[in-house]
């Protein structure tokens, strides 16, 4: 195996609560095929979350955000558990992955959503509806309810409480997020849906016509408008009708979620947060599953880690200048899925059922057998 030197560049691997460990883990063990096939790349794990919160009281060191602002790739596993209900809101704000997004300014999350030939029985959606699906959600992430002042919750002279969040959006915010999915729309199919509630909202009626200056710039992409609550019902009834999405934070948050069904599995959709501007190749990311740190699953070692697999993918594709392992590794997945291995939240699909270490096994063969070394595994 080639040695790392320092030409080599670094994934910082931040495994974090729940199931990310595990997750996490399969997608090192994949990282570590594509590095015996000469790919110039070290990973470096690093601690965060209830484990630090447990030996320092804080979620994240000095020492950690220093590494996180100099990483081009960060594979984030997951944050959360019962035990950050006693971790004030706060703090979780300040140091956890709201800190990093916003540390990092990683506005753009790009959600992709796709439907698996062979994950189809498990698509709630009849097949006529959900083959072929294949969207991307942009999700602005630095901005709106999660971040916006005031907040908190207040307790008047009687004793009564009041929760405050301010949706805010600057027009700046909305014109870089607009703009960088008209961008990726130009690269997919020229067809982009903007989710608003621009009948109730001023941010949204500020998204709309933000959204309609830049799309006259940019007459190649098809711009149409949608309401949220419209979007949500569109996606289950016909969801073939998208191609890019572009929403504020919080509905890109539900909506995704949402999306997540038409795959069949909260576990299989991964994401990639960036910034835009400038060059496409090796820009900043932050590479997550969707899904969350699933404490109810979590040390069992039977959690999903295709999310996590397919987020390192898209690592390698923005980031870490290897565009083709991106597109072997899809390919693996797809492979190994349609070999019939599946982790128990797909296994209803029908199959043979796999845990987590199995399905990186699973997918690691399918890299052998896709590019077969030509000189051994080194
Ligand atoms: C997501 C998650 C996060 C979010 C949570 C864990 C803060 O739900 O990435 O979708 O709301 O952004
Ligand atoms: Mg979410």
């Amino acid at each position: 195996m080639p040695k790392a030197d320092t030409q080599d560049l670094e994934l910082l691997v931040i495994p974090g609560d729940g199931i990310g460990r595990e997750v996490t883990d399969q997608a090192c063990r994949i990282a570590e095929w594509f590095i015996g096939r000469g790919m110039r790349l070290s990973l470096r794990r690093i601690a965060f979350g209830l484990e630090v919160w447990e030996r320092h009281g804080c979620l994240m060191t000095a020492e950690t955000l220093a590494a996180i602002r100099a990483s081009r790739a960060i594979l984030f596993g997951a944050i959360g558990g019962d035990a950050y209900d006693d971790i004030p809101l706060d703090i979780v704000r300040s140091q956890g992955l709201l800190r990093i997004r916003k540390e990092l300014d990683l506005y753009a999350n790009l959600r992709p959503v796709r439907t698996w030939p062979s994950l189809e029985p498990i698509c709630p959606l009849v097949p006529a509806l959900a083959r072929g699906v294949d969207l991307l959600i942009v999700r602005e992430l630095a901005d709106g309810l999660y971040y916006g002042e005031p907040r908190g919750i207040s307790t008047d002279a009687d004793g009564a409480r009041t929760g405050i969040n301010t949706m805010r959006y600057s027009e700046a915010s909305i014109r870089r997020i607009v703009r960088a999915a008209l961008e990726v729309a130009a690269t997919r199919s020229g067809r982009l849906t903007s989710v608003d509630k621009s009948n109730v909202l001023e941010t949204s009626q500020l998204w709309r016509r933000v959204m309609l200056e830049e799309a006259a710039a940019r007459p190649e992409v098809a711009v149409a408008h949608m309401l949220v609550d419209n979007c949500a019902l569109q996606l289950m009834r016909r969801p073939g009708q998208f191609d890019v999405i572009v929403t504020e934070n919080l509905f890109g948050d539900i909506l995704s979620d949402e999306a997540g069904a038409i795959t069949g599995s909260l576990g299989m959709l991964p994401s990639a947060s960036l910034r835009f501007g400038g060059k496409a190749a090796g820009r900043q990311g932050l590479y997550e599953p969707v899904h969350g740190s699933a404490p109810d699953i979590a040390g069992r070692g039977i959690a999903n880690p295709l999310g996590a697999i397919l987020s390192l993918a898209l690592a390698f594709r923005f980031s870490l200048d290897a565009p083709q392992a991106a597109d072997l590794l899809e390919a693996a997945v797809e492979a190994a899925l349609a070999d019939g291995a599946r982790t128990i939240d797909i296994m209803h699909a029908g199959g043979r059922q796999v845990d987590c270490n199995g399905m990186g096994d699973a997918v690691l063969a399918a890299l052998d057998i896709l590019a077969p070394a030509t000189s051994g595994r080194g």
